[in-house]
């Protein structure tokens, strides 16, 4: 046997024992490193003549060359039998208990909502909800903005192509929903509020493109704008627990209440100035949308409002950016365990 092949053999040998990289990296630099035996053997190459020489090399190189392949496959075997010993220690049984069952938390946007929710149905009030894909019917049209509507331009509204659909701008097409629902069946009374995702094409600080709104409404005899400003009053008193929040109305215009107000609550910021901080619109229902939801706005009225539910989650959790909300880091989600 010539001293090539039993050098193969050996080779052959040393990879198939190598059981981890660095043994194979040993055993590979003992036949192809710098001092290595194949090495050894191009090196005596330069001893013989010139056609002897080309006879040899030719071997060495396909020694040299078979050996790097047996490296290659010793390496792909122990990188196999690495991975299955890892999933066979990592393997975990989905039947056992959890090891820390109470470690989860609710986002502080459900937090909010779901003391928003409390609160209402401690007067009477239901949840009621809608889909996030609405018809520009809904939208728009039924809450008195038709189609050439100015104030349509005020919402960045995300339009669905070649739909009459758009992504709700606001949860005040439920209103619409519940209303002409309910008013087949039974009637106002109504008292209903329906939180949920809308969309409008903003983005900062302090806007989303997706962000949450909660929409109230109480559809009733003799409701009036002071019915409205006492329960947001007290709503806001028992959100933040605090007596002494005052919240304020200012004229403001949506085609579907009349008269319109924003409503802005008075704030103390770290540094002890007061502000005043826009929370939401609301106001009277506006008679025709009442008509539009089978109401007799002879015979009833109501109120309704649309507030920002990130921005009251923001003031009760003291976060000052809203993107942190979406972002899901885990340092900031755990605080509200
Ligand atoms: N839907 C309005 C908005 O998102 C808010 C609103 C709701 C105003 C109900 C009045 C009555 O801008």
């Amino acid at each position: 046997m010539s001293s090539l092949e039993q050098i193969l053999m050996d080779a052959r040998l040393s990879m198939s024992k190598a059981s981890s990289l660095p043994e194979l990296e040993q055993a590979k630099a003992r036949f192809l490193g710098k001092n290595g035996i194949v090495t050894a053997q191009l090196k005596g190459l330069s001893l013989l003549d010139v056609e002897a020489r080309k006879l040899a090399g030719a071997a060495v190189n396909r020694c040299k060359a078979e050996i790097e392949l047996l490296v290659e496959s010793a390496k792909e075997r122990i990188a196999e039998a690495d991975l299955q010993a890892k999933l066979a220690e990592e393997s975990i049984d989905v039947t056992l208990p959890g090891r820390n069952p109470g470690m989860g938390s609710l986002h502080p946007v459900s937090l909010a909502l779901e003391r928003i929710e409390k609160l209402f149905a401690s007067v009477g009030f239901s949840v009621a909800d809608g889909p996030e894909i609405e018809t520009d019917e809904n939208n728009f049209a039924m809450l008195n903005m038709p189609v050439d509507h100015p104030a349509r331009s005020m919402q960045d509204t995300f339009y669905l192509k070649g739909t009459s659909n758009v992504l709700r701008t606001h949860t005040s097409p439920v209103q619409i929903r519940y209303m002409q629902e309910h008013s087949k069946k039974c009637g106002p009374p109504y008292r209903i509020i329906c939180p949920g995702r809308v969309y409008r094409c903003d983005h900062d600080a302090t806007h989303s493109p997706m962000f949450h709104q909660i929409e109230g409404l109480w559809v009733d005899t003799g409701i009036s704008l002071a019915d409205l400003k006492a329960t947001l009053t007290q709503l806001f008193r028992m959100f933040f627990e605090r007596e002494s929040i005052n919240i304020r109305f200012r004229p403001s215009y949506f085609p579907f209440v009349e008269p319109g107000v924003e409503v802005d609550m008075e704030w103390e910021s770290k540094g002890g100035k007061v502000k005043w901080l826009e929370i939401g619109g609301a106001g009277v229902v506006h008679p025709q949308v009442l008509r539009n939801g089978g109401v007799d706005p002879e015979r009833y009225s109501g109120f309704a409002f649309g507030m920002g539910l990130d921005r009251l989650a923001m003031l009760k959790y003291g976060v000052n950016d809203l993107r942190l909300f979406f972002e899901n880091d885990m340092r900031f989600l755990r605080q509200f365990t």
